[in-house]
């Protein structure tokens, strides 16, 4: 399979995206360039990873239900009407990856988003379109020890772009963020809510140990509610016994700390071992940090049999026996094999919050 980096996906005619209801070869995906959404930002999105256990032979989606329920949520703060449900979203998202046939790591990107061509700032009486494409992907930050800058940048305020919704436009905020650090010749930026305190990351949540207790901070310090944040707090405390507090932090707590780590769909858990030119701890990766990473990656992986509830197998039984079709190329080899599998894909035509249009659960076109 080609590299994903080297060629764009719309010079892809080999990949599979979803558009607007219907499976197409990604370089027929069109968007006008007057697309509400490109000019002011107005769209949600996700980011999900699939994990390729090569054992199994199982390509796992790790905790859909959750990503599309916030998904959901993102919507409703943000006036966009999402056309499917939490089930039918998870069944698109399957469909898309076997489609594509991916035999290793992948990254899932559903977006919804204001499609009017039109000059015109605001989010009401607007029409709403649904997108999604996935990507092969490895390691989206160095997972071997950060070194951190705490921003200039204050983090958006619930009142100002909500955080807690994962919308397109607030992401300059991190855009701004991160490249300052990296400027600075950091690895990665921490933000600080408009009072002072420990937000998160750029596009990761944030933790600290002291002692044998385990620090993030809550949801009222403008933090997008990570996914991986609530993996870590539930593995810390059933698995490593660790007491996990959401509470706030202060700035000085970063220079303090015993251990930290960041942690997000892409970043993983990565560990942070310089804040602001101070070693954290001893200056190594900490040992709670290193238990946590390797517990981590055994969950996604499906080696963990009482978290199999948070992963979707993408082939299934199914898919061990059609390998040949998945292994070069989803887009057309694998409908074949996938013809029985129904998904509720209709059209995108809600139109506004919350309402549902075309409600009816129809096979996509292919
Ligand atoms: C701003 C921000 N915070 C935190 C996270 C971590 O969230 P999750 O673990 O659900 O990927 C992300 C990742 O998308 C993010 O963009």
């Amino acid at each position: 399979m080609p590299d994903s980096t080297a060629i764009p996906l719309s010079q892809r005619p080999d990949m599979t995206v979803f558009l607007n209801g219907e499976f197409i070869p990604a370089d027929q995906a069109r968007v006008g360039i007057m697309t509400h959404a490109l000019s002011y930002g107005t769209g949600c999105f996700e980011g999900i990873r699939g994990y390729w256990n090569p054992k199994a032979e199982e390509l796992y989606l790790f905790r859909l239900r959750e990503h599309y329920k916030r998904l959901h949520d993102s919507c409703r703060i943000t006036n966009i009407g999402l056309p499917y449900s939490v089930d039918e979203l998870i069944e698109i998202t399957a469909e898309l990856v076997r489609r594509n046939g991916f035999r290793e790591n992948c990254y899932v990107r559903p977006f919804a988003y204001k499609s009017d061509e039109i000059i015109g700032v605001r989010l009401n009486d607007l029409t709403n379109h649904f997108t999604m494409f996935t990507t092969q992907m490895g390691d989206y930050i160095a997972t071997d020890g950060l070194r951190c800058g705490v921003s200039s940048w204050r983090r958006v305020d619930d009142n100002m772009i909500p955080a807690r919704a994962k919308i397109a436009g607030a992401y300059v905020n991190s855009a701004f963020a991160k490249t300052e650090a990296l400027q600075n010749g950091f690895d990665e930026a921490i933000m600080l809510t408009a009072e002072g305190h420990v937000s998160e990351g750029s596009a990761e949540n944030i933790f600290l140990r002291f002692g044998d207790e385990l620090v993030t901070p809550p949801p009222s310090e403008n933090i997008l509610l990570g996914v991986t944040r609530d993996t870590i707090m539930r593995l810390a405390q059933r698995e490593l016994g660790h007491v996990v507090r959401e509470r706030v932090v202060d700035r000085t707590e970063l220079y303090i700390a015993d251990e930290i780590f960041l942690t997000g769909t892409g970043a993983q858990l990565a560990p942070v071992i310089e804040v602001d030119h101070r070693p954290v701890g001893s200056g190594a990766v900490g040992s709670m940090t290193a238990d946590l990473v390797r517990l981590y990656h055994e969950v996604v992986r499906g080696q963990r049999a009482e978290y199999s509830d948070w992963l979707t197998p993408v082939y299934g039984a199914q898919g061990k026996a059609t390998n040949g079709a998945h292994a070069t190329n989803g887009a057309h080899a694998a409908n074949g094999a996938n013809g029985a599998h129904a998904i509720g894909a209709k059209p995108a035509k809600a139109t506004s919050a919350g309402r549902r249009e075309d409600a009816g659960a129809g096979r996509p076109k292919k």
